[in-house]
């Protein structure tokens, strides 16, 4: 009988290297006990290996391309029978290529419902693992550490997408069933079973408040929730306590909006243009005063969008703010109140804001147009972009907010605002973060809009945009405050 002692802790190449010289030598499966063991005792698994037998009179072994990648799954998986499975199913390749094509086979059945799990547990992964920064004396790229259990060995194969995703930061995934490391430029993987670091970062309650004002309780499936979000991995996610409640309050939640939104557009924009004719059209030259030219841009009337919506969605801030910030156009929530900024994006920047260190009521806050474009749909108000012509008209309200707030730093949110003041027509990819020269030493910096975090379906994904458009925000605060001590 040939014992072999493995570390077993989701490596191929050991299983690989022992299977193939087992087989070589023509062990049959039944002569072969498999173990899985602590470091000390894999030294002494080459004992009881059989020896390397010469070239000549080994036996050739091959297996077909689906048996790498089932085995490279079966042997991060826990299950202790996993190795001597393996090697059943290698010597049976042996005399039967077309083996694994058999699904009732019995080997091969188990072998390819513990890939399932072993491929189930590394999504959960990328799904579930939450970074925390580490802030520290240490200057340049930021750190960042996480803890995760899974159920099975999967943090080597799972730790390439992470390198991916998180390519320009520091981080360190540590879980009892191993870690892994990236430092820009080395991904190295350690089996050691780790401890919780416990790490606590002060992000997370930014994360749960930027998490309860992007959770939709109409869309909210409690069922899909609970089978792709299973209670083990809750203790792990900083916004897992704040699930309960809102599932709890889901229901009244989706009545208010249902009423916010059964809130007749029409009705509204009847009761403005009843008003109209007694007000006189709008004048080609404005005062200059923001206070004029918000009651004349009530009376705006240069493109056709002032007919669905409700009102005339007007810049705020204060007169000499040296910060202005333009995003698109206003949407439900804003058409209603009168405000930019006021719905689900409003609150994603001044959750940003807030972070950067950026008071909203510094800022001269405004849109690109200033009308709600939208389709009904039932009772619904769905938005749809301004188009050229309609950005064009309302470009002239967004010159004469300029020329009356006279800003150092014009940012603009999203492809609209910036195509409506710059000539840039390069993807907002390309430009974001770049200054661009305007009139005077004004510069007007290029930014994402805050939407578009609200759209991206990925948690992790969303978390990442978000810090990256904070570190937008933050450089602005930095070349303000810089332009500013030098006058
Ligand atoms: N999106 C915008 O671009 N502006 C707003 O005021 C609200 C949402």
């Amino acid at each position: 009988m040939h014992r072999v002692f493995l570390l077993g802790r989701g490596d191929f190449a050991e299983w690989r290297d022992a299977a193939r010289a087992l087989a070589a030598a023509g062990v049959a499966p039944r002569e072969v006990e498999w173990r899985t063991s602590g470091e000390n005792e894999l030294f002494a698994a080459g004992q009881n290996l059989p020896k390397a037998l010469p070239r000549a009179r080994a036996r050739a072994l091959t297996v077909p391309a689906g048996f790498l990648e089932l085995a490279e799954a079966v042997v991060c998986h826990t299950e202790p029978g996993r190795f001597h499975l393996l090697y059943r199913l290698l010597w049976r390749l042996q005399s039967d290529r077309n083996l694994l094509a058999l699904p009732a086979d019995e080997d091969v059945a188990r072998a390819r419902l513990l890939a399932r799990n072993v491929h189930r547990d590394s999504h959960k992964m990328t799904a579930f693992v939450r970074f925390k920064e580490v802030f520290g004396e240490a200057v340049g790229r930021r750190r960042f550490v996480a803890w995760f259990e899974p159920s099975h060995f999967v943090v080597a194969r799972t730790a390439p997408f992470f390198r991916r995703r998180f390519a320009d930061m520091d981080w360190m995934i540590a879980t009892p069933r191993g870690s892994a490391r990236w430092d820009g430029e080395t991904l190295a993987f350690d089996p050691r079973p780790c401890e919780n670091p416990g790490h606590d970062d002060p992000m997370d309650d930014l994360w749960c408040t930027y998490y309860a004002s992007i959770f939709n309780p109409a869309r909210l499936k409690v069922k899909a929730m609970q089978t792709e979000m299973p209670k083990k991995y809750w203790r792990n996610l900083p916004e897992a306590a704040l699930i309960p409640g809102l599932i709890a309050h889901a229901e009244a939640n989706v009545r208010a909006m249902a009423e916010r939104a059964a809130s007749d557009p029409p009705l509204f924009h009847h009761r403005l243009q009843d008003a109209a004719p007694t007000l006189p059209q709008v004048r080609l030259e404005s005062p200059g005063t923001l206070d004029a030219l918000r009651e004349e841009a009530g009376r705006c009337t240069r493109c056709p969008l002032h007919c669905a919506a409700t009102q005339t969605v007007f810049g705020e801030g204060p007169q000499g703010a040296r910060i202005m910030m333009v995003g698109e156009q206003p949407g439900d929530q804003e058409d209603l109140a009168g405000r930019p900024f006021v719905g689900p994006a409003g609150r994603v920047l001044d959750a940003a804001l807030h972070e950067a260190g950026i008071a909203r009521d510094s800022l001269y806050l405004t849109n690109a147009v200033k009308h709600f474009k939208y389709v009904p749909r039932g009772k619904r108000r769905l938005h749809q972009r301004p188009d050229r012509g309609e950005i064009e008209h309302c470009r002239w309200w967004l010159a004469k907010e300029i020329d009356a707030v006279q800003p150092s730093l014009v940012v603009t949110l999203g492809a609209t605002a910036l195509h409506a003041l710059s000539g840039e027509r390069r993807p907002l990819s390309e430009v974001r973060g770049k200054p661009i020269a305007m009139e005077g030493a004004r510069l007007l910096y290029p930014t994402i809009h805050p939407s578009h975090l609200l759209r991206l379906p990925d948690g992790a994904e969303r978390l990442r945009q978000h810090a990256l458009f904070v570190e937008d925000l933050r450089a602005i605060r930095a070349m303000i405050e810089r332009a500013h001590s030098l006058c």
